[in-house]
């Protein structure tokens, strides 16, 4: 969908600029990028995570300004941003609840991405750099999780690189890489602190090629119809969307501001404000609530499969639960793009999400009975929807027919609302004749 640049440099300077860097033209191209008329507030995520990360580099800047990267000061040089530096406790919570957030528009983002089947072709590309933004966010949030170097981060850190452990022949390298050492101690938690500080720039680097992707062919809509007529199908970005995702913006904000303001440690764990002790073990050594569902599935795994411990089955299904998502548009084959249109996808969709977030709440659960046994049954579909489901949905599936076009369904849309009786829309109060 990349189009034509309507732009003509107004004044001496703008010419001058546009033969030597263009970067107005660019600019103004964005702003009139031909977008979908159609796109509901499910796609306003994009915009929304856009904010994020610039409030996640603004405040931990601010933070690393203040925080010390050692095993001695970490936990009080934390203390004393929330106690002592002006706005340091605001800025904190916004730091850590940020991260929640954020991860909330995430999963939004990419259940969308699911839903509308935004992964398939031609957008294989800004789906995989999507799944890669995903990887990095995860690093970058384990890795700041461990910096205030409470009895979580602590046992946190242990508990996931000793994963790497379970790799065969590289595995105990790995680990003792990543430590800097033969356990988490000073020198892990300076390479976190580095890696922390460093990711989130590849990160919006990653952003900058995803969004580049995407306006190769534009954006999908609720409908899954290509554009089919620039004129009838599309409104420019700008004011159309720029004005739909500030609203979404600012409804996003307020929950933000409720956590922020009203409950800034609900997200978090109390034993946190401990600090790291490496002798004594907290008696449930649980990740962040976005880790959850992964947890869960690595926990899920305890049984050998012949040379396979059930640490390193874990390990595979964890990582396997995130690499399957590179390979999605190949496993969903279906040409019908969006599941409006798909009846049994949909309920199967829905299944899904229902599933991940059972198998969040089953990650937070002491790992004995009949949880283990639950987490195995959630790991299972959650394998089996990509592997067997969409697959098999593919062939067997009967889509419901499509509209023609983006503007025959939305006029389709307006005409069913017209003939609706006039009380109903306007909420059962009777209109007064004209
Ligand atoms: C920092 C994180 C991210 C940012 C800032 C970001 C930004 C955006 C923006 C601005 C858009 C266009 C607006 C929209 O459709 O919402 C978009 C679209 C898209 N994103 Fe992301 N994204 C991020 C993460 C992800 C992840 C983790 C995935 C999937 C794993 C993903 C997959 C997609 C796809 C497939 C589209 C095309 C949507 C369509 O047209 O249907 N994104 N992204």
């Amino acid at each position: 969908m990349s189009h034509e640049s309507t732009y003509v440099p107004n004044s001496g300077f703008e010419r001058w600029l546009d033969k030597r860097l263009p970067l107005i033209r660019f600019g103004d191209d964005f702003m009139g990028f031909p977008t979908p008329k159609n796109l509901n507030y499910w796609y306003t995520f994009g915009g929304i995570l856009t904010l994020c990360l610039m409030i996640q580099i603004i405040t931990g800047v601010i933070l690393a300004m203040h925080y010390t990267a050692h095993e001695d000061y970490a936990f009080w040089s934390v203390e004393h941003i929330m106690r002592d530096v002006n706005f340091g406790h605001i800025i904190r919570y916004a730091h850590s609840n940020g991260a929640s957030m954020f991860f909330i528009a995430v999963y939004m983002h990419m259940f969308r991405g699911l839903y509308y089947g935004s992964y398939k072709e031609p957008r294989e590309v800004i789906w995989i750099l999507g799944v890669v933004i995903f990887l990095l966010m995860m690093g970058t949030a384990f890795m700041g999780y461990v910096l205030p170097w409470g009895q979580m981060s602590f046992w946190g850190a242990t508990v996931i690189t000793s994963l790497f452990g379970a790799i065969p022949v590289v595995g105990e390298s790995i680990k003792t890489l990543l430590w800097g050492g033969y356990s988490v101690d000073n020198p892990t938690l300076n390479r976190f602190y580095a890696l922390h500080y460093l990711l989130p720039f590849l990160i919006a680097g990653v952003v900058v090629l995803h969004i580049w992707a995407l306006h190769v062919p534009g954006n999908t809509n609720p409908t899954g119809v290509e554009i089919k007529n620039v004129k009838k199908d599309t409104v420019p970005f700008h004011p159309y969307y720029t004005v739909k995702d500030g609203f979404a913006v600012v409804l996003f904000l307020m929950l933000f501001a409720a956590f922020l303001f009203f409950m800034p440690n609900s997200l978090g764990h109390p034993d946190n404000y401990i600090e790291a002790n490496p002798l004594v073990t907290p008696a449930h050594i649980v990740p962040e609530w976005y880790f959850l569902p992964f947890y869960a599935m690595l926990r899920a795994i305890t049984f050998d499969v012949f040379f396979i411990t059930s640490k390193l089955g874990g390990v595979l299904v964890m990582f396997g639960s995130i690499i399957i998502l590179f390979v999605l548009p190949w496993l969903d084959r279906s040409k019908v793009r969006s599941m409006r249109y798909r009846p049994w996808a949909k309920m199967w969709f829905f299944i899904f999400v229902v599933n991940a977030i059972f198998l969040g709440w089953l990650g937070g659960k002491p790992a004995e009975q009949p949880y283990i046994l639950l987490a195995q049954i959630g790991t299972l579909y959650y394998f089996a929807y990509f592997l067997v489901i969409l697959p098999v949905l593919s062939i067997v599936e009967t889509p419901k027919p499509l509209p023609k076009s983006i503007s025959e369904d939305v006029l389709a849309k307006k005409k069913a609302r017209m003939k609706k009786p006039a009380a109903e829309l306007s909420g059962g109060i009777a209109q007064p004749a004209e």
